[in-house]
């Protein structure tokens, strides 16, 4: 009989994102310092065993849906066969759905054998389209890798494609007409987001944020966008833009959080399970995955994870404290 993972406030957890790798290729500055972070240890990564065995214990439990991030899920050298096993992996509604989140560098060289594998889904991290803002941004001179990147997903299947944006103030919020008429043009769907306080040198500030609201107001000058329905649980408000058929998306993390719906769960690199991206505790699950646990205890894990759940993020509280991993070494 499956136990669904079920929190103290009926919240329903069907969706586990999976970071692959801590590393990244990119430094862009609202998430890493120039020269890094601490990377985690090599011996305590997940193998893609113990990766597959969370993710069949997950199933049995009721997820139906994994997201694979990273830092950039793309580095991790197995990733064509994480992706293989894990698409084979069933749970009580058929085969997982699985997808991805990237800054898609990489896609180029995998797009194709990840589709065939098994991903349906690639949402691609793109801020900017000038190629010296994206160099300032990233610290790296990627952009055309990138825009490379998005094609190959598009060429390789995977429907549909995203693109995310971080709105920043005064670093990209004038581009983002342009964002939206490069993602027409392309069939792509493009989410604006909310920035999170989540970078490692805990530097966020509510002043360079751009709101939902802001970047509504922008898009509302140049197109009339119709409210789509959605998903309960997505973290994106979708709207129509003109006549359609492309859709842009609002992640407003921060003035209208999604908590009340959050069906998310999440475990890093090195085998922690976090019930939010915010949250201040983590459940060990790599000791007994190494340890001889046996199926029963890692779904234990899981349970008690979940029982520990809050309502919200807590971002707008007064005494708000930013969780020590930063957005790399959690997944996004
Ligand atoms: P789909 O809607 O399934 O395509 O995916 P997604 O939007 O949930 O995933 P993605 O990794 O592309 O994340 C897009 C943005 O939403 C990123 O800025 C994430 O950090 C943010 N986000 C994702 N999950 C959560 C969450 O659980 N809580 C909050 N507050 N933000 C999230
Ligand atoms: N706030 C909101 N989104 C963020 N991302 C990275 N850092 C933040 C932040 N502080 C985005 C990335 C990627 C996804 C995983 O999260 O751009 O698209
Ligand atoms: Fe869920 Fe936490 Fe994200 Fe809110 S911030 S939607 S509770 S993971």
């Amino acid at each position: 009989m499956v136990h669904p993972l079920v929190d103290r406030y009926g919240r329903v957890h069907t969706d586990l994102r999976i970071s692959l790798t801590d590393k990244c290729s990119l430094r862009c500055t609202y998430c890493m310092p120039a020269e890094g972070v601490p990377w985690l240890q090599r011996d305590m990564i997940l193998t893609t065993d113990e990766l597959v065995r969370v993710a069949e214990v997950a199933a049995a439990l009721g997820v139906r849906t994994v997201r694979l991030t990273g830092g950039e899920p793309l580095l991790r050298k197995d990733v064509v066969e994480v992706v293989a096993r894990m698409s084979r992996v069933e749970s009580a509604h058929g085969p997982l759905e699985l997808s991805m989140t990237t800054n898609g560098i990489l896609l180029p060289k995998f797009a194709d054998d990840l589709a065939a594998a098994g991903l349906q889904r690639a949402n691609i991290s793109l801020d900017t389209l000038r190629a010296d803002r994206f160099h300032e941004l990233t610290r790296r001179d990627k952009l055309a890798e990138v825009l490379a990147g998005i094609d190959a997903a598009k060429a390789s299947g995977m429907a549909p494609v995203k693109l995310n944006v971080v709105a920043m103030r005064d670093v990209n919020d004038d581009e983002i007409v342009d964002l939206v008429r490069f993602a027409t043009e392309r069939a792509l769907e493009v989410r604006f987001i909310e920035q999170m306080p989540l970078d490692a040198g805990h530097i966020w500030s509510r002043v360079r944020m751009v709101t939902g609201e802001e970047i509504l107001e922008r898009l509302e000058e140049e197109f009339r966008l119709t409210p789509m329905p959605g998903r309960a649980s997505a973290p994106a408000e979708r709207f129509l833009v003109d006549d359609g058929p492309t859709t842009v998306g609002i992640i407003r993390s921060v003035t209208r959080p999604f908590c009340g719906t959050c069906d998310r769960v999440r475990i890093t690199a090195d085998g922690q399970l976090r019930n939010c991206l915010f949250s201040r505790e983590e459940s060990d699950l790599l000791t007994p995955l190494r340890n001889g646990g046996t199926d029963d205890d890692l779904a234990r894990v899981l349970h008690t994870c979940i029982a520990g759940k809050l309502p919200g993020h807590g971002i707008n509280d007064p005494d708000f404290l930013q969780p020590d991993r930063p957005m790399s070494a959690i997944g996004g």
